[in-house]
């Protein structure tokens, strides 16, 4: 029998208090710590998902010696100095996507963890669903035949809180960040991080920040993708990926739970039936890639990560948009 791994999280925010619920159906790993600026909710979130340590500050979370990995859940203007406040502890860390807010973060992060010979991951919990684990076997046995077109749109109505991290400039708000990552990154997983043109479009609302946006990406042999995202108008979340030979449609794909393949008239659908919202198999990934020692994950790398990073990056110059503390 391995050891369970021990979580600890950092931040106690909406997708801290999501994660830590998953964690609780985790069978390798167990919410072990958490740490907040402040130690009255520290203790309070520990109470509620059974960590037996609560801090009130990063450093001391990041300080306890039987803490195996740290989940980082702040807002994404953050993530670089509490990443590197774990490594330079010696610890494992699992980062919320966005990574980092550029590439150039993120880099300084990837040279630090491989010098140290420390795990750093991305915490883009899409790519360990069932659901898509199974488009992946589809692809790789060529069900749809040569994929020709990626669509992919995740766009939400959130309220207008000009204060609120969607939306603020010094959070890094913007839709491209928050929740077009999640398309960009679906992307990369099927035609790769490194379009040979990229055509795009946003609109900067009232603070600043990418309200909405849409982006056209073109690769070798012709491939095309085209993904659409938004922070105050809701979309179909939905992703379809044609091939040659037929399609496949995956509603809701962020957090799929389902996927369909159509060939001809055929249609086979998966569905997964969770209980869990699908955190759990990003941390038992994690959990399983630390019992193996490894440092990187393959599903996500920190070469892709970082090749999502910088066409972000080159997305966000076509519409001059850099955050406050960027300039
Ligand atoms: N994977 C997903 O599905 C998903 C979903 C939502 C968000 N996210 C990502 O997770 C990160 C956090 O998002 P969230 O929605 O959980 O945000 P949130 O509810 O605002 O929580 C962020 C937490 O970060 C800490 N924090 C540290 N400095 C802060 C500051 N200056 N302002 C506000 N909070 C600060 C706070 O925890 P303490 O007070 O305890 O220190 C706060 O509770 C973002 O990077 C976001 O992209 C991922």
């Amino acid at each position: 029998m391995m050891k369970k791994i021990k979580w600890g999280i950092l931040a106690t925010g909406d997708i801290a208090t999501a994660f830590a619920s998953d964690l609780t159906y985790v069978e390798n790993g167990a919410c072990y710590a958490v740490g907040s600026r402040n130690l009255t909710k520290a203790q309070k979130f520990a109470d509620k998902f059974g960590a037996t340590h609560a801090y009130g500050s990063y450093e001391e979370l990041a300080a306890d010696p039987d803490v195996d990995v740290i989940y980082i859940a702040t807002p994404h203007p953050y993530h670089k100095e509490n990443v590197l406040t774990c490594l330079r502890a010696g610890k494992a860390v699992l980062c919320e996507k966005p990574f980092t807010v550029n590439a150039n973060e993120l880099e300084e992060l990837i040279t630090y963890a491989r010098d140290k010979k420390l795990f750093l991951m991305e915490g883009m919990w899409t790519r360990f669903l069932p659901a898509i684990r199974k488009v992946r076997e589809w692809i790789a046995s060529h069900e749809i035949g040569d994929i020709r077109l990626v669509k992919a749109d995740f766009g939400i109505r959130a309220p207008w809180l000009p204060e609120w991290r969607l939306l603020n400039p010094e959070l890094g708000g913007g839709a491209l960040l928050d929740v077009g990552i999640y398309s960009v990154s679906f992307t990369s997983m099927i035609l790769g991080a490194n379009p040979e043109k990229i055509m795009s479009t946003a609109h900067l609302g009232e603070t600043g920040v990418d309200e909405h946006f849409s982006i056209l990406l073109t690769y070798p042999e012709g491939k095309t993708a085209s993904l659409n995202g938004a922070i105050r108008v809701g979309l179909k979340n939905e992703a379809i990926i044609h091939g040659t030979k037929g399609y496949i449609q995956i509603p809701s794909f962020h957090n799929a739970r389902e996927a369909s393949l159509h060939v001809g008239e055929t249609v086979q659908t998966f569905k997964d039936n969770r209980e869990v919202l699908g955190f759990r198999f990003e941390a038992e990934e994690v959990g399983r890639l630390l019992q193996n020692n490894q440092k990187e994950s393959d599903i996500i790398s920190l070469d892709e990560s970082l090749a999502i990073m910088k066409l972000m990056d080159s997305i966000r110059e076509q519409w001059g948009l850099t955050y406050p503390f960027e300039e």
